[in-house]
């Protein structure tokens, strides 16, 4: 996402943690005790610090991401604060008891302040599907008293209801750091307490790109906060705007890189951005809209102050008006990469549900975030219209969004912001305005905003045309006046603005009336949603996918329907329930009786 904290200045020339941010020093009382705050060492204290570091590999951050086949294989990933000799897993399940498997090690340097990471990957194959195992995490040099220890289970072979969740936006319960809030710790029990079998994060893992001087140190309290979860089960990620970093690669990537073993794409020099893995009868899609967007809210020095990296870095600094755009960067290969994946998803009789991930949004009308992207309208619609994509999960904006099932689009619908002429969004064509609570996906695909997670700055506002105070065409119940959503049609690249030296990024250029979205929460911007998938296992022999939308009401900081202030909170209630449908492949092409 992209807020006002996105337009502040930058700290200008410290390296890491050596001096907090103005935003931290307000901020550091806020955090009430749900993770204890990482230490601002100065001088010989560090150095020391640093010493004792080099030399502790005791494992943190540990987390799960399924491999090549969820039924077979899994991933353990982590980092140390320092080099660990002999990172292995120690693997007992059916059959096997303590069975080493050693560690593969990743490191970077990051580009800003100059400090190595180090994570290491365990690539476990030829498990028994549907199996529970325990791991042991450890290194030859592991200060813990007592090895990590967990459990998880493989994915379920064939057809074979099983449960996920999903939501994005997430940062972490250190509020030192900018957009993280304490409802992100909340968020990850919230995760535990569905029991799913994995969880889709989709995208702005912890914002560590807003706090450019400790990148690192935000990584580290998103990956210990999540090991509560996803050392049990796997959190698949897919990248945002926010996972984009100056110095830290061609696409700015390395940090996420380093840290997630995600599925194979066979796209040479693309690995990780994007991938696909099949469970039951599900064919899950992970995509990096980033490619695709006209959007420009990734890395970003507002000025008036440069962005200056550690000396040892050899870095240059990086002057106001500065920011990493990366549209466009495969050059096609990842939506070739798709129409290939989704052409033989639908190819194959025994796949039901297309679901794709992604951070940014085709289809949101919230009015503090960012709204719509014509760049995914524009590249990827065509294709999810073409194969049957039943879902699509976003984040970007904080808040909760639901749209009819759309199919097609309305050519001009649009309207420039600035001149109010008529222009191109490519709305997406609702086909159906009767919020039923069930709907055959084959006639449309569904598009969901969750970027829900934890941070601190909820997005749970909604645009409405009160100029023209039409009702909502055939709306059920009508509506009045219509709904509207915010479109990027166009890069918002840096601009000066009134403030010398000082630059920024300009909302989306056009608006249109958003007759596809059929329910928004605003009652609150944090929640998680929760799919139930059934093969067909009931009496009627019918696909279903249930999804139940959870939220947790006072979590906002001040909720913008009341004023009320509020706070992070571990209630999580119902929202909303529908369900999804469709044919099965291979039948008449009528739903089951
Ligand atoms: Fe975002």
């Amino acid at each position: 996402m992209n807020t006002a904290a996105d337009n502040q200045p930058s700290v200008p020339d410290e390296p890491a943690a050596s001096r907090p941010s103005r935003r931290q020093v307000l901020s550091t009382a806020g955090a009430a005790g749900l993770l204890a705050t990482v230490p601002v060492l100065r001088g010989t204290e560090r150095a020391a610090a640093s010493t004792l570091a080099a030399s502790d590999g005791t494992p943190e951050q540990i987390h799960l991401t399924f491999g090549p086949n969820p039924a077979t294989s899994m991933t353990v990933s982590w980092a140390s604060a320092g080099q660990a000799p002999g990172a292995r897993v120690l693997l007992t399940g059916p059959h096997l008891s303590d069975v080493k498997v050693p560690a593969v090690q990743r490191t970077y340097t990051d580009g800003l302040n100059g400090e190595t990471v180090w994570t290491y990957h365990t690539e476990l194959t030829q498990l028994a599907p549907d199996a529970e195992y325990s791991y042991v995490v450890t290194a030859d040099n592991d200060a813990s008293a007592t090895p990590f220890r967990a459990t998880f289970r493989t994915a379920p072979k064939g057809r074979a209801p099983f449960r996920f969740t999903s939501f994005g936006d997430l940062a972490t319960p250190n509020t030192a750091w900018v957009l993280s809030y304490g409802q992100s710790a909340y968020a990850v029990e919230a995760v535990e307490s569905f029991q799913p079998l994995f969880h889709l994060l989709n995208g702005d893992l912890c914002y560590a790109n807003l706090n450019p001087t400790a990148q690192p140190e935000v990584w580290r309290d998103f990956g210990n906060n999540n090991q509560t979860s996803a050392a049990s089960r796997p959190w698949m990620p897919c990248p945002g705007n926010h996972e984009v970093e100056f110095y830290n690669g061609s696409q700015g990537f390395a940090s996420y890189l380093a840290r997630y073993t995600l599925p194979e794409n066979r796209a040479p020099g693309f690995g990780g951005r994007w991938y696909s893995f099949r469970i039951g009868s599900v064919l899950f899609v992970s995509l990096d809209a980033d490619d695709v967007v006209y959007q420009d809210a990734a890395a970003f020095v507002a000025g008036p102050a440069a962005l200056v990296p550690a000396a040892g870095t050899g870095h240059p600094a990086i002057e106001p008006g500065t920011s990493f755009y990366i549209r466009g960067y495969s050059g096609g290969a990842q939506t070739a990469w798709l129409e290939r994946t989704l052409a033989a998803g639908r190819r194959d009789e025994t796949v039901d549900w297309i679901i794709v991930q992604m951070h940014q949004c085709a289809a949101s009308s919230s009015s503090t975030g960012n709204g719509s992207d014509l760049g995914i309208r524009q590249e990827w619609l065509p294709l999810f219209d073409r194969y049957q994509v039943d879902l699509v999960l976003c984040g970007h904006d904080h808040d909760y969004e639901r749209s009819f099932p759309v199919r097609g689009a309305d050519t001009h619908a649009g309207r420039e912001v600035a001149t109010g002429a008529v222009v191109n969004t490519l709305r997406p064509r609702p086909v159906t305005s009767t919020d039923s609570g069930v709907f055959d996906t084959s006639h449309g695909t569904v598009h969901l905003i969750l970027g829900c997670g934890g941070t601190d700055a909820p997005l749970d506002e909604y645009g409405t045309d009160t100029a023209d105070g039409r009702p909502f065409p055939g709306g059920s119940p009508p509506r009045t006046p219509s709904r509207q959503a915010k479109v990027f049609t166009r890069a918002d690249r840096p601009v000066p603005s009134s403030t010398p030296g000082v630059f920024t990024r300009a909302a989306a250029d056009a608006v249109e009336d958003a007759i596809w979205s059929a329910r928004r929460d605003t009652t609150t911007g944090y929640g998680i949603a929760v799919f139930d998938v059934d093969p067909g296992s009931g009496s009627d022999g019918q696909p279903s996918i249930k999804v139940t939308h959870y939220h947790a009401v006072g979590a906002d900081p001040v909720n913008p329907a009341t004023g009320t202030k509020g706070a992070p909170t571990p209630d999580y209630t119902e929202f909303e329930t529908f369900t999804v449908v469709r044919p099965v492949p291979g039948g008449s092409g009528a739903l089951r009786p």
